[in-house]
Parts: C-alpha cells; structure tokens; sequence
C-alpha cells in the first residue's frame, strides 16, 4: 500500500508546473494581479467534465455558505477555489502530491482566497482532522487512485458531524472490462483502484452513510471526453490540463473517451448524509 501511495504521488509530480501554469496564465492574455477563480478554471478543475461538472454537483450538495467543507485529494484546487468564492464556505483540500499543494497554495494566494482556503499535504486514509470537524466533505476524481476504500469511507465519516453531507464525483469499473492506459490518473493498472458503482455504494452504505442522490453521470462525461479527443490532433489550448499531464496527454485523452465508449469506466455523483 505504502507502495503504491508513492507511485500515485510520482504519477502526478512535475517539478515545473507552477511555472508552466503562470507562463500559460501569460500567454492567455490573464492579469495575474486581478487573477479570479474562473480564468484557472481550463486548467484547475482536474477531473472528467471540469468547472461544469463542479457546479452540478455543488448544486446536488446545496451548499449555503456557512458549510465548513473538506476536499478530499483537492488537487490543484480548482473545486475548493469555485466553493469558497461562489458560496462563502471556509474549505479546507488534502492531497497526496505535495508539488499540488504547493500550486494550489500559490493559486489561492494570485485568487486572494487565502482566508477561506487552505491545504494540507497528506494522505487521504489518515486524515489530519479531528472527529466530527466539517459539515461538507467533497470529492471528485481522487477514491479511483486508493485501494483502501473501507478506510477511505470510513475516515470521511470520522471527520463529518453527524447530518453532515458527502457529495462525490467518481470514476467507477463498467461492464466493458479493464480501461486502456495511459489514463489521466495512471499510467497503468496497479495505481487504478476501480470499483463498479453498485460495490461502491455497498460500500459507502455498509460504512454508515444514506444515500441521498446517486446520478450516474457517464453520458455526460462521454460527451465532454468525446470534444475533448476530437482536439488532440491540433495544437493544446494555451490553457488546459495537458500542462499538469504532461507529454501522453494525447494518449490520456483518446483514452478517457474511449474507455466511456466502450463502458469500461463510468462517472457518477453522489450525495450522502452521516
Ligand atoms: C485527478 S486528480 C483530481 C484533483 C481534484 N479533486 C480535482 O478534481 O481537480 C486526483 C487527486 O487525488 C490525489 N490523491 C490520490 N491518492 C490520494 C490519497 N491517498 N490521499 C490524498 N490525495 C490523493 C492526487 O494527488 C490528485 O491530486
């Protein structure tokens, strides 16, 4: 496990990328003395669907702004940016790739969110936060790089009040058989960590949550992926998640798409209540 913990952190480390972000800031034409959550959002917002997908399932949460919320595996922060500045809420990420946390530091800081925003470099299945400390716990697109899910799930409810709220983005197994790799969050199998959705939610139900919505999602990840590898032909976009990737996006992208095709993963939303 310990293994494959640094394998995850190795997958998704890149030395330069708070450069390579600030120079393609530049480049798009962005004040990075005036810089707002939505001009980083092509490339922040980590995970299928992007800032869209965000916002619905913020809207499926429902958030009121008083919320107290922990992003679990909070990447460069494009979610918990979007969070604090559109509903007030005071959020706190976790992630495991300590160069993430220091971009996402440095984004927040260029946001002037550093009041209502922080992080933490650390692991998901110790998390550093007391019992009961938050009223939201939010995740998109990390629980497939964990194979610890009882532990993972466990440990989001250790750190909910009770009534507290769980709102999820996942990557789940289809019926189609093993994804294609390289994919954005692994070059190969033993750093992916699949589980069908009907496992997943055993699982989460199994640990103590109720389900409140679950959305099966993959339509509208497919359409997204599908625009998305029509583009890796030509040149990326000034500003775009192939900067934080590196040189296999392409590879990356017709394979997300492909792999939606094909039914071998699947996307969900879920919102659950301890
Ligand atoms: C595809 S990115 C998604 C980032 C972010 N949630 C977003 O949607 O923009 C997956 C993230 O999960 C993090 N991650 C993977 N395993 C983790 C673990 N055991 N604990 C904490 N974070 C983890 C990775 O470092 C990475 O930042």
């Amino acid at each position: 496990m310990a293994r494959s913990v640094g394998l995850v952190e190795a997958h998704y480390s890149r030395s330069d990328l708070g450069a390579a972000i600030l120079a393609a800031l530049k480049e798009a034409g962005k004040d990075l003395d005036n810089l707002t959550p939505d001009n980083l959002a092509p490339v922040d917002e980590f995970h299928g669907g992007q800032r869209p997908a965000t916002v619905r399932l913020a809207e499926l949460v429902g958030f009121s702004g008083s919320e107290r919320v922990l992003d679990v595996g909070s990447g460069l922060g494009g979610p918990s940016r979007y969070i604090a500045s559109r509903f007030g809420c005071r959020v706190s990420g976790i992630d495991l790739t300590a160069e993430f946390c220091r971009v996402a530091e440095m984004l927040t800081r260029l946001t002037r969110l550093v009041e209502r925003v922080d992080y933490r470099q650390g692991d998901a299945l110790h998390l550093p936060f007391e019992d009961m400390s938050f009223d939201v716990v939010w995740s998109q697109n990390a629980a497939m790089n964990i194979a610890d899910r009882d532990r993972l799930y466990g440990e989001m409810r250790r750190v909910l009040k009770p009534g507290g709220r769980v709102g999820l983005q996942e990557v789940a197994a289809g019926p189609g058989g093993e994804p294609h790799y390289p994919v954005q969050w692994s070059r190969e199998p033993k750093t992916s960590f699949l589980l069908t959705q009907q496992e997943t939610r055993q699982k989460l139900e199994a640990i103590g949550f109720r389900v409140r919505v679950w959305q099966d999602t993959t339509e509208e990840a497919l359409q997204a992926a599908r625009a998305r590898a029509r583009n890796v032909e030509g040149p990326p976009p000034v500003l775009g998640t192939h900067l934080i990737i590196g040189d296999d996006w392409r590879a990356m992208f017709r394979n997300s798409a492909r792999n939606l095709e094909e039914r071998r993963t699947e996307l969900f939303n879920a919102v659950l209540e301890r």
